[in-house]
């Protein structure tokens, strides 16, 4: 066995044995792709839409890429000396050039095909929503509403209707994507950006901010829910109304602590003197999906480690972390989660 072949068995054997380390490695990476948080998980008309065209990409690439290296192969392994410069020339000019050229441009004026649904008019509900540091502002306005239904961190949207979004930030951008359902747009401080959303499928998914806003940005999730639009309804309704009174001792003397540690300065409960604006509305937090913007659950437990160790959870955020005793903890968690 000459050097080179030696030379070229080394390079195979080294390639071929990477292969079960790169294959659990695009596993581990594809495991990320979780149902609730994927694009290709499509719930939604617009989500439809992009995934088609991710499908239609992969596919052509796939078979771009193999017809490139099966030229390749061929004319070194099969045919080595079988073409002249002439057949080369005319390669490269045909899948140089040509090939590319029509292949591009058929793809812009398809992909700029699927864009319009986007900018379609919303049906009536209109849902403004405001990226914060690292929470989200949501005002739900039904149509002829003359004043919102505010909530946070949880994005309902009925189904089969198409619903327009406003969004705003409040001093950085961030970028507001819920994959399972469509596209992403971005949040700037003073300038409204709008799209609309039509979910056509039932279903719980996972919204995040895809822009890079500060210590917490991995930390800015939301739910979002796509419910049938009588159920819609009812939610939207029940979320005007005030805030449930506290319903025994223990969510009184929450609802105490959580007037004494003033927490009534940032955060407002409607039909109670909390009235603050800098922090999310918490009327009804009991009953949301999510704490803290997607980052922990609406439990008892959570509800007393989120006050007790904000910073820890979600770090840099403007909420301070309470020292509080641990019945007081208790307390202040049982009066909110009683906040439904
Ligand atoms: Cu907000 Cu990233």
């Amino acid at each position: 066995m000459n050097v080179m072949m030696r030379d070229r068995n080394d390079i195979r054997r080294s390639c071929f044995s990477r292969v079960p380390a790169l294959t659990l490695l695009s596993l581990l990476v594809l495991a990320g792709c979780g149902r609730e948080q994927s694009a290709l998980n499509v719930a939604g008309r617009d989500a439809a839409a992009i995934s088609l065209l991710f499908w239609v990409m992969l596919v052509g690439a796939v078979l771009l890429w193999l017809m490139v290296n099966g030229a390749f192969l061929y004319v070194s392994r099969f045919a080595p000396g079988r073409f002249d410069e002439r057949h080369g020339r005319r390669l490269l000019i045909g899948g140089g050039i040509v090939l590319p050229t029509v292949v591009l441009t058929a793809l812009l004026v398809w992909g700029l095909s699927l864009l319009p649904d986007s900018r379609t008019p919303g049906d009536g509900l209109v849902v403004r929503v405001t990226g914060e540091q690292w929470w989200w502002r949501v005002e739900y306005w039904p149509e002829g509403a003359t004043e919102p239904v505010v909530s946070a961190n949880e994005i309902r949207l009925p189904v089969g209707e198409r619903t327009e979004f406003r969004l705003l930030a409040d001093k950085v951008i961030h970028s507001f994507w819920i994959p399972a359902l469509g596209g992403k747009m971005d949040m700037f401080p003073g300038r409204e950006t709008t799209f609309t959303l039509l979910p056509d499928k039932p279903g719980t998914y996972r919204g995040q901010c895809a822009e890079f806003c500060g210590a917490s940005h991995a930390w800015m999730a939301f739910v979002a829910v796509a419910m049938e639009p009588e159920e819609f309804d009812a939610w939207l309704q029940a979320q005007a109304e005030d805030a449930a009174p506290p319903a025994d001792d223990a969510a009184r003397r929450g609802q105490a602590v959580f007037r004494d540690e003033g927490c009534g300065a940032c955060h407002t409960v409607r039909g109670t003197d909390a009235v603050g604006q800098v922090g999310p509305d918490l009327t009804h937090i009991g009953s949301r999906l999510s704490l803290g913007a997607g980052r922990a659950r609406v439990t008892l437990d959570d509800l007393a480690t989120w006050v007790a160790h904000t910073d820890a959870l979600k770090p840099e955020v403007r909420m301070p972390s309470y020292d509080l005793g641990e019945d007081e903890l208790r307390d202040l968690a049982h009066y909110l989660k009683g906040l439904r």
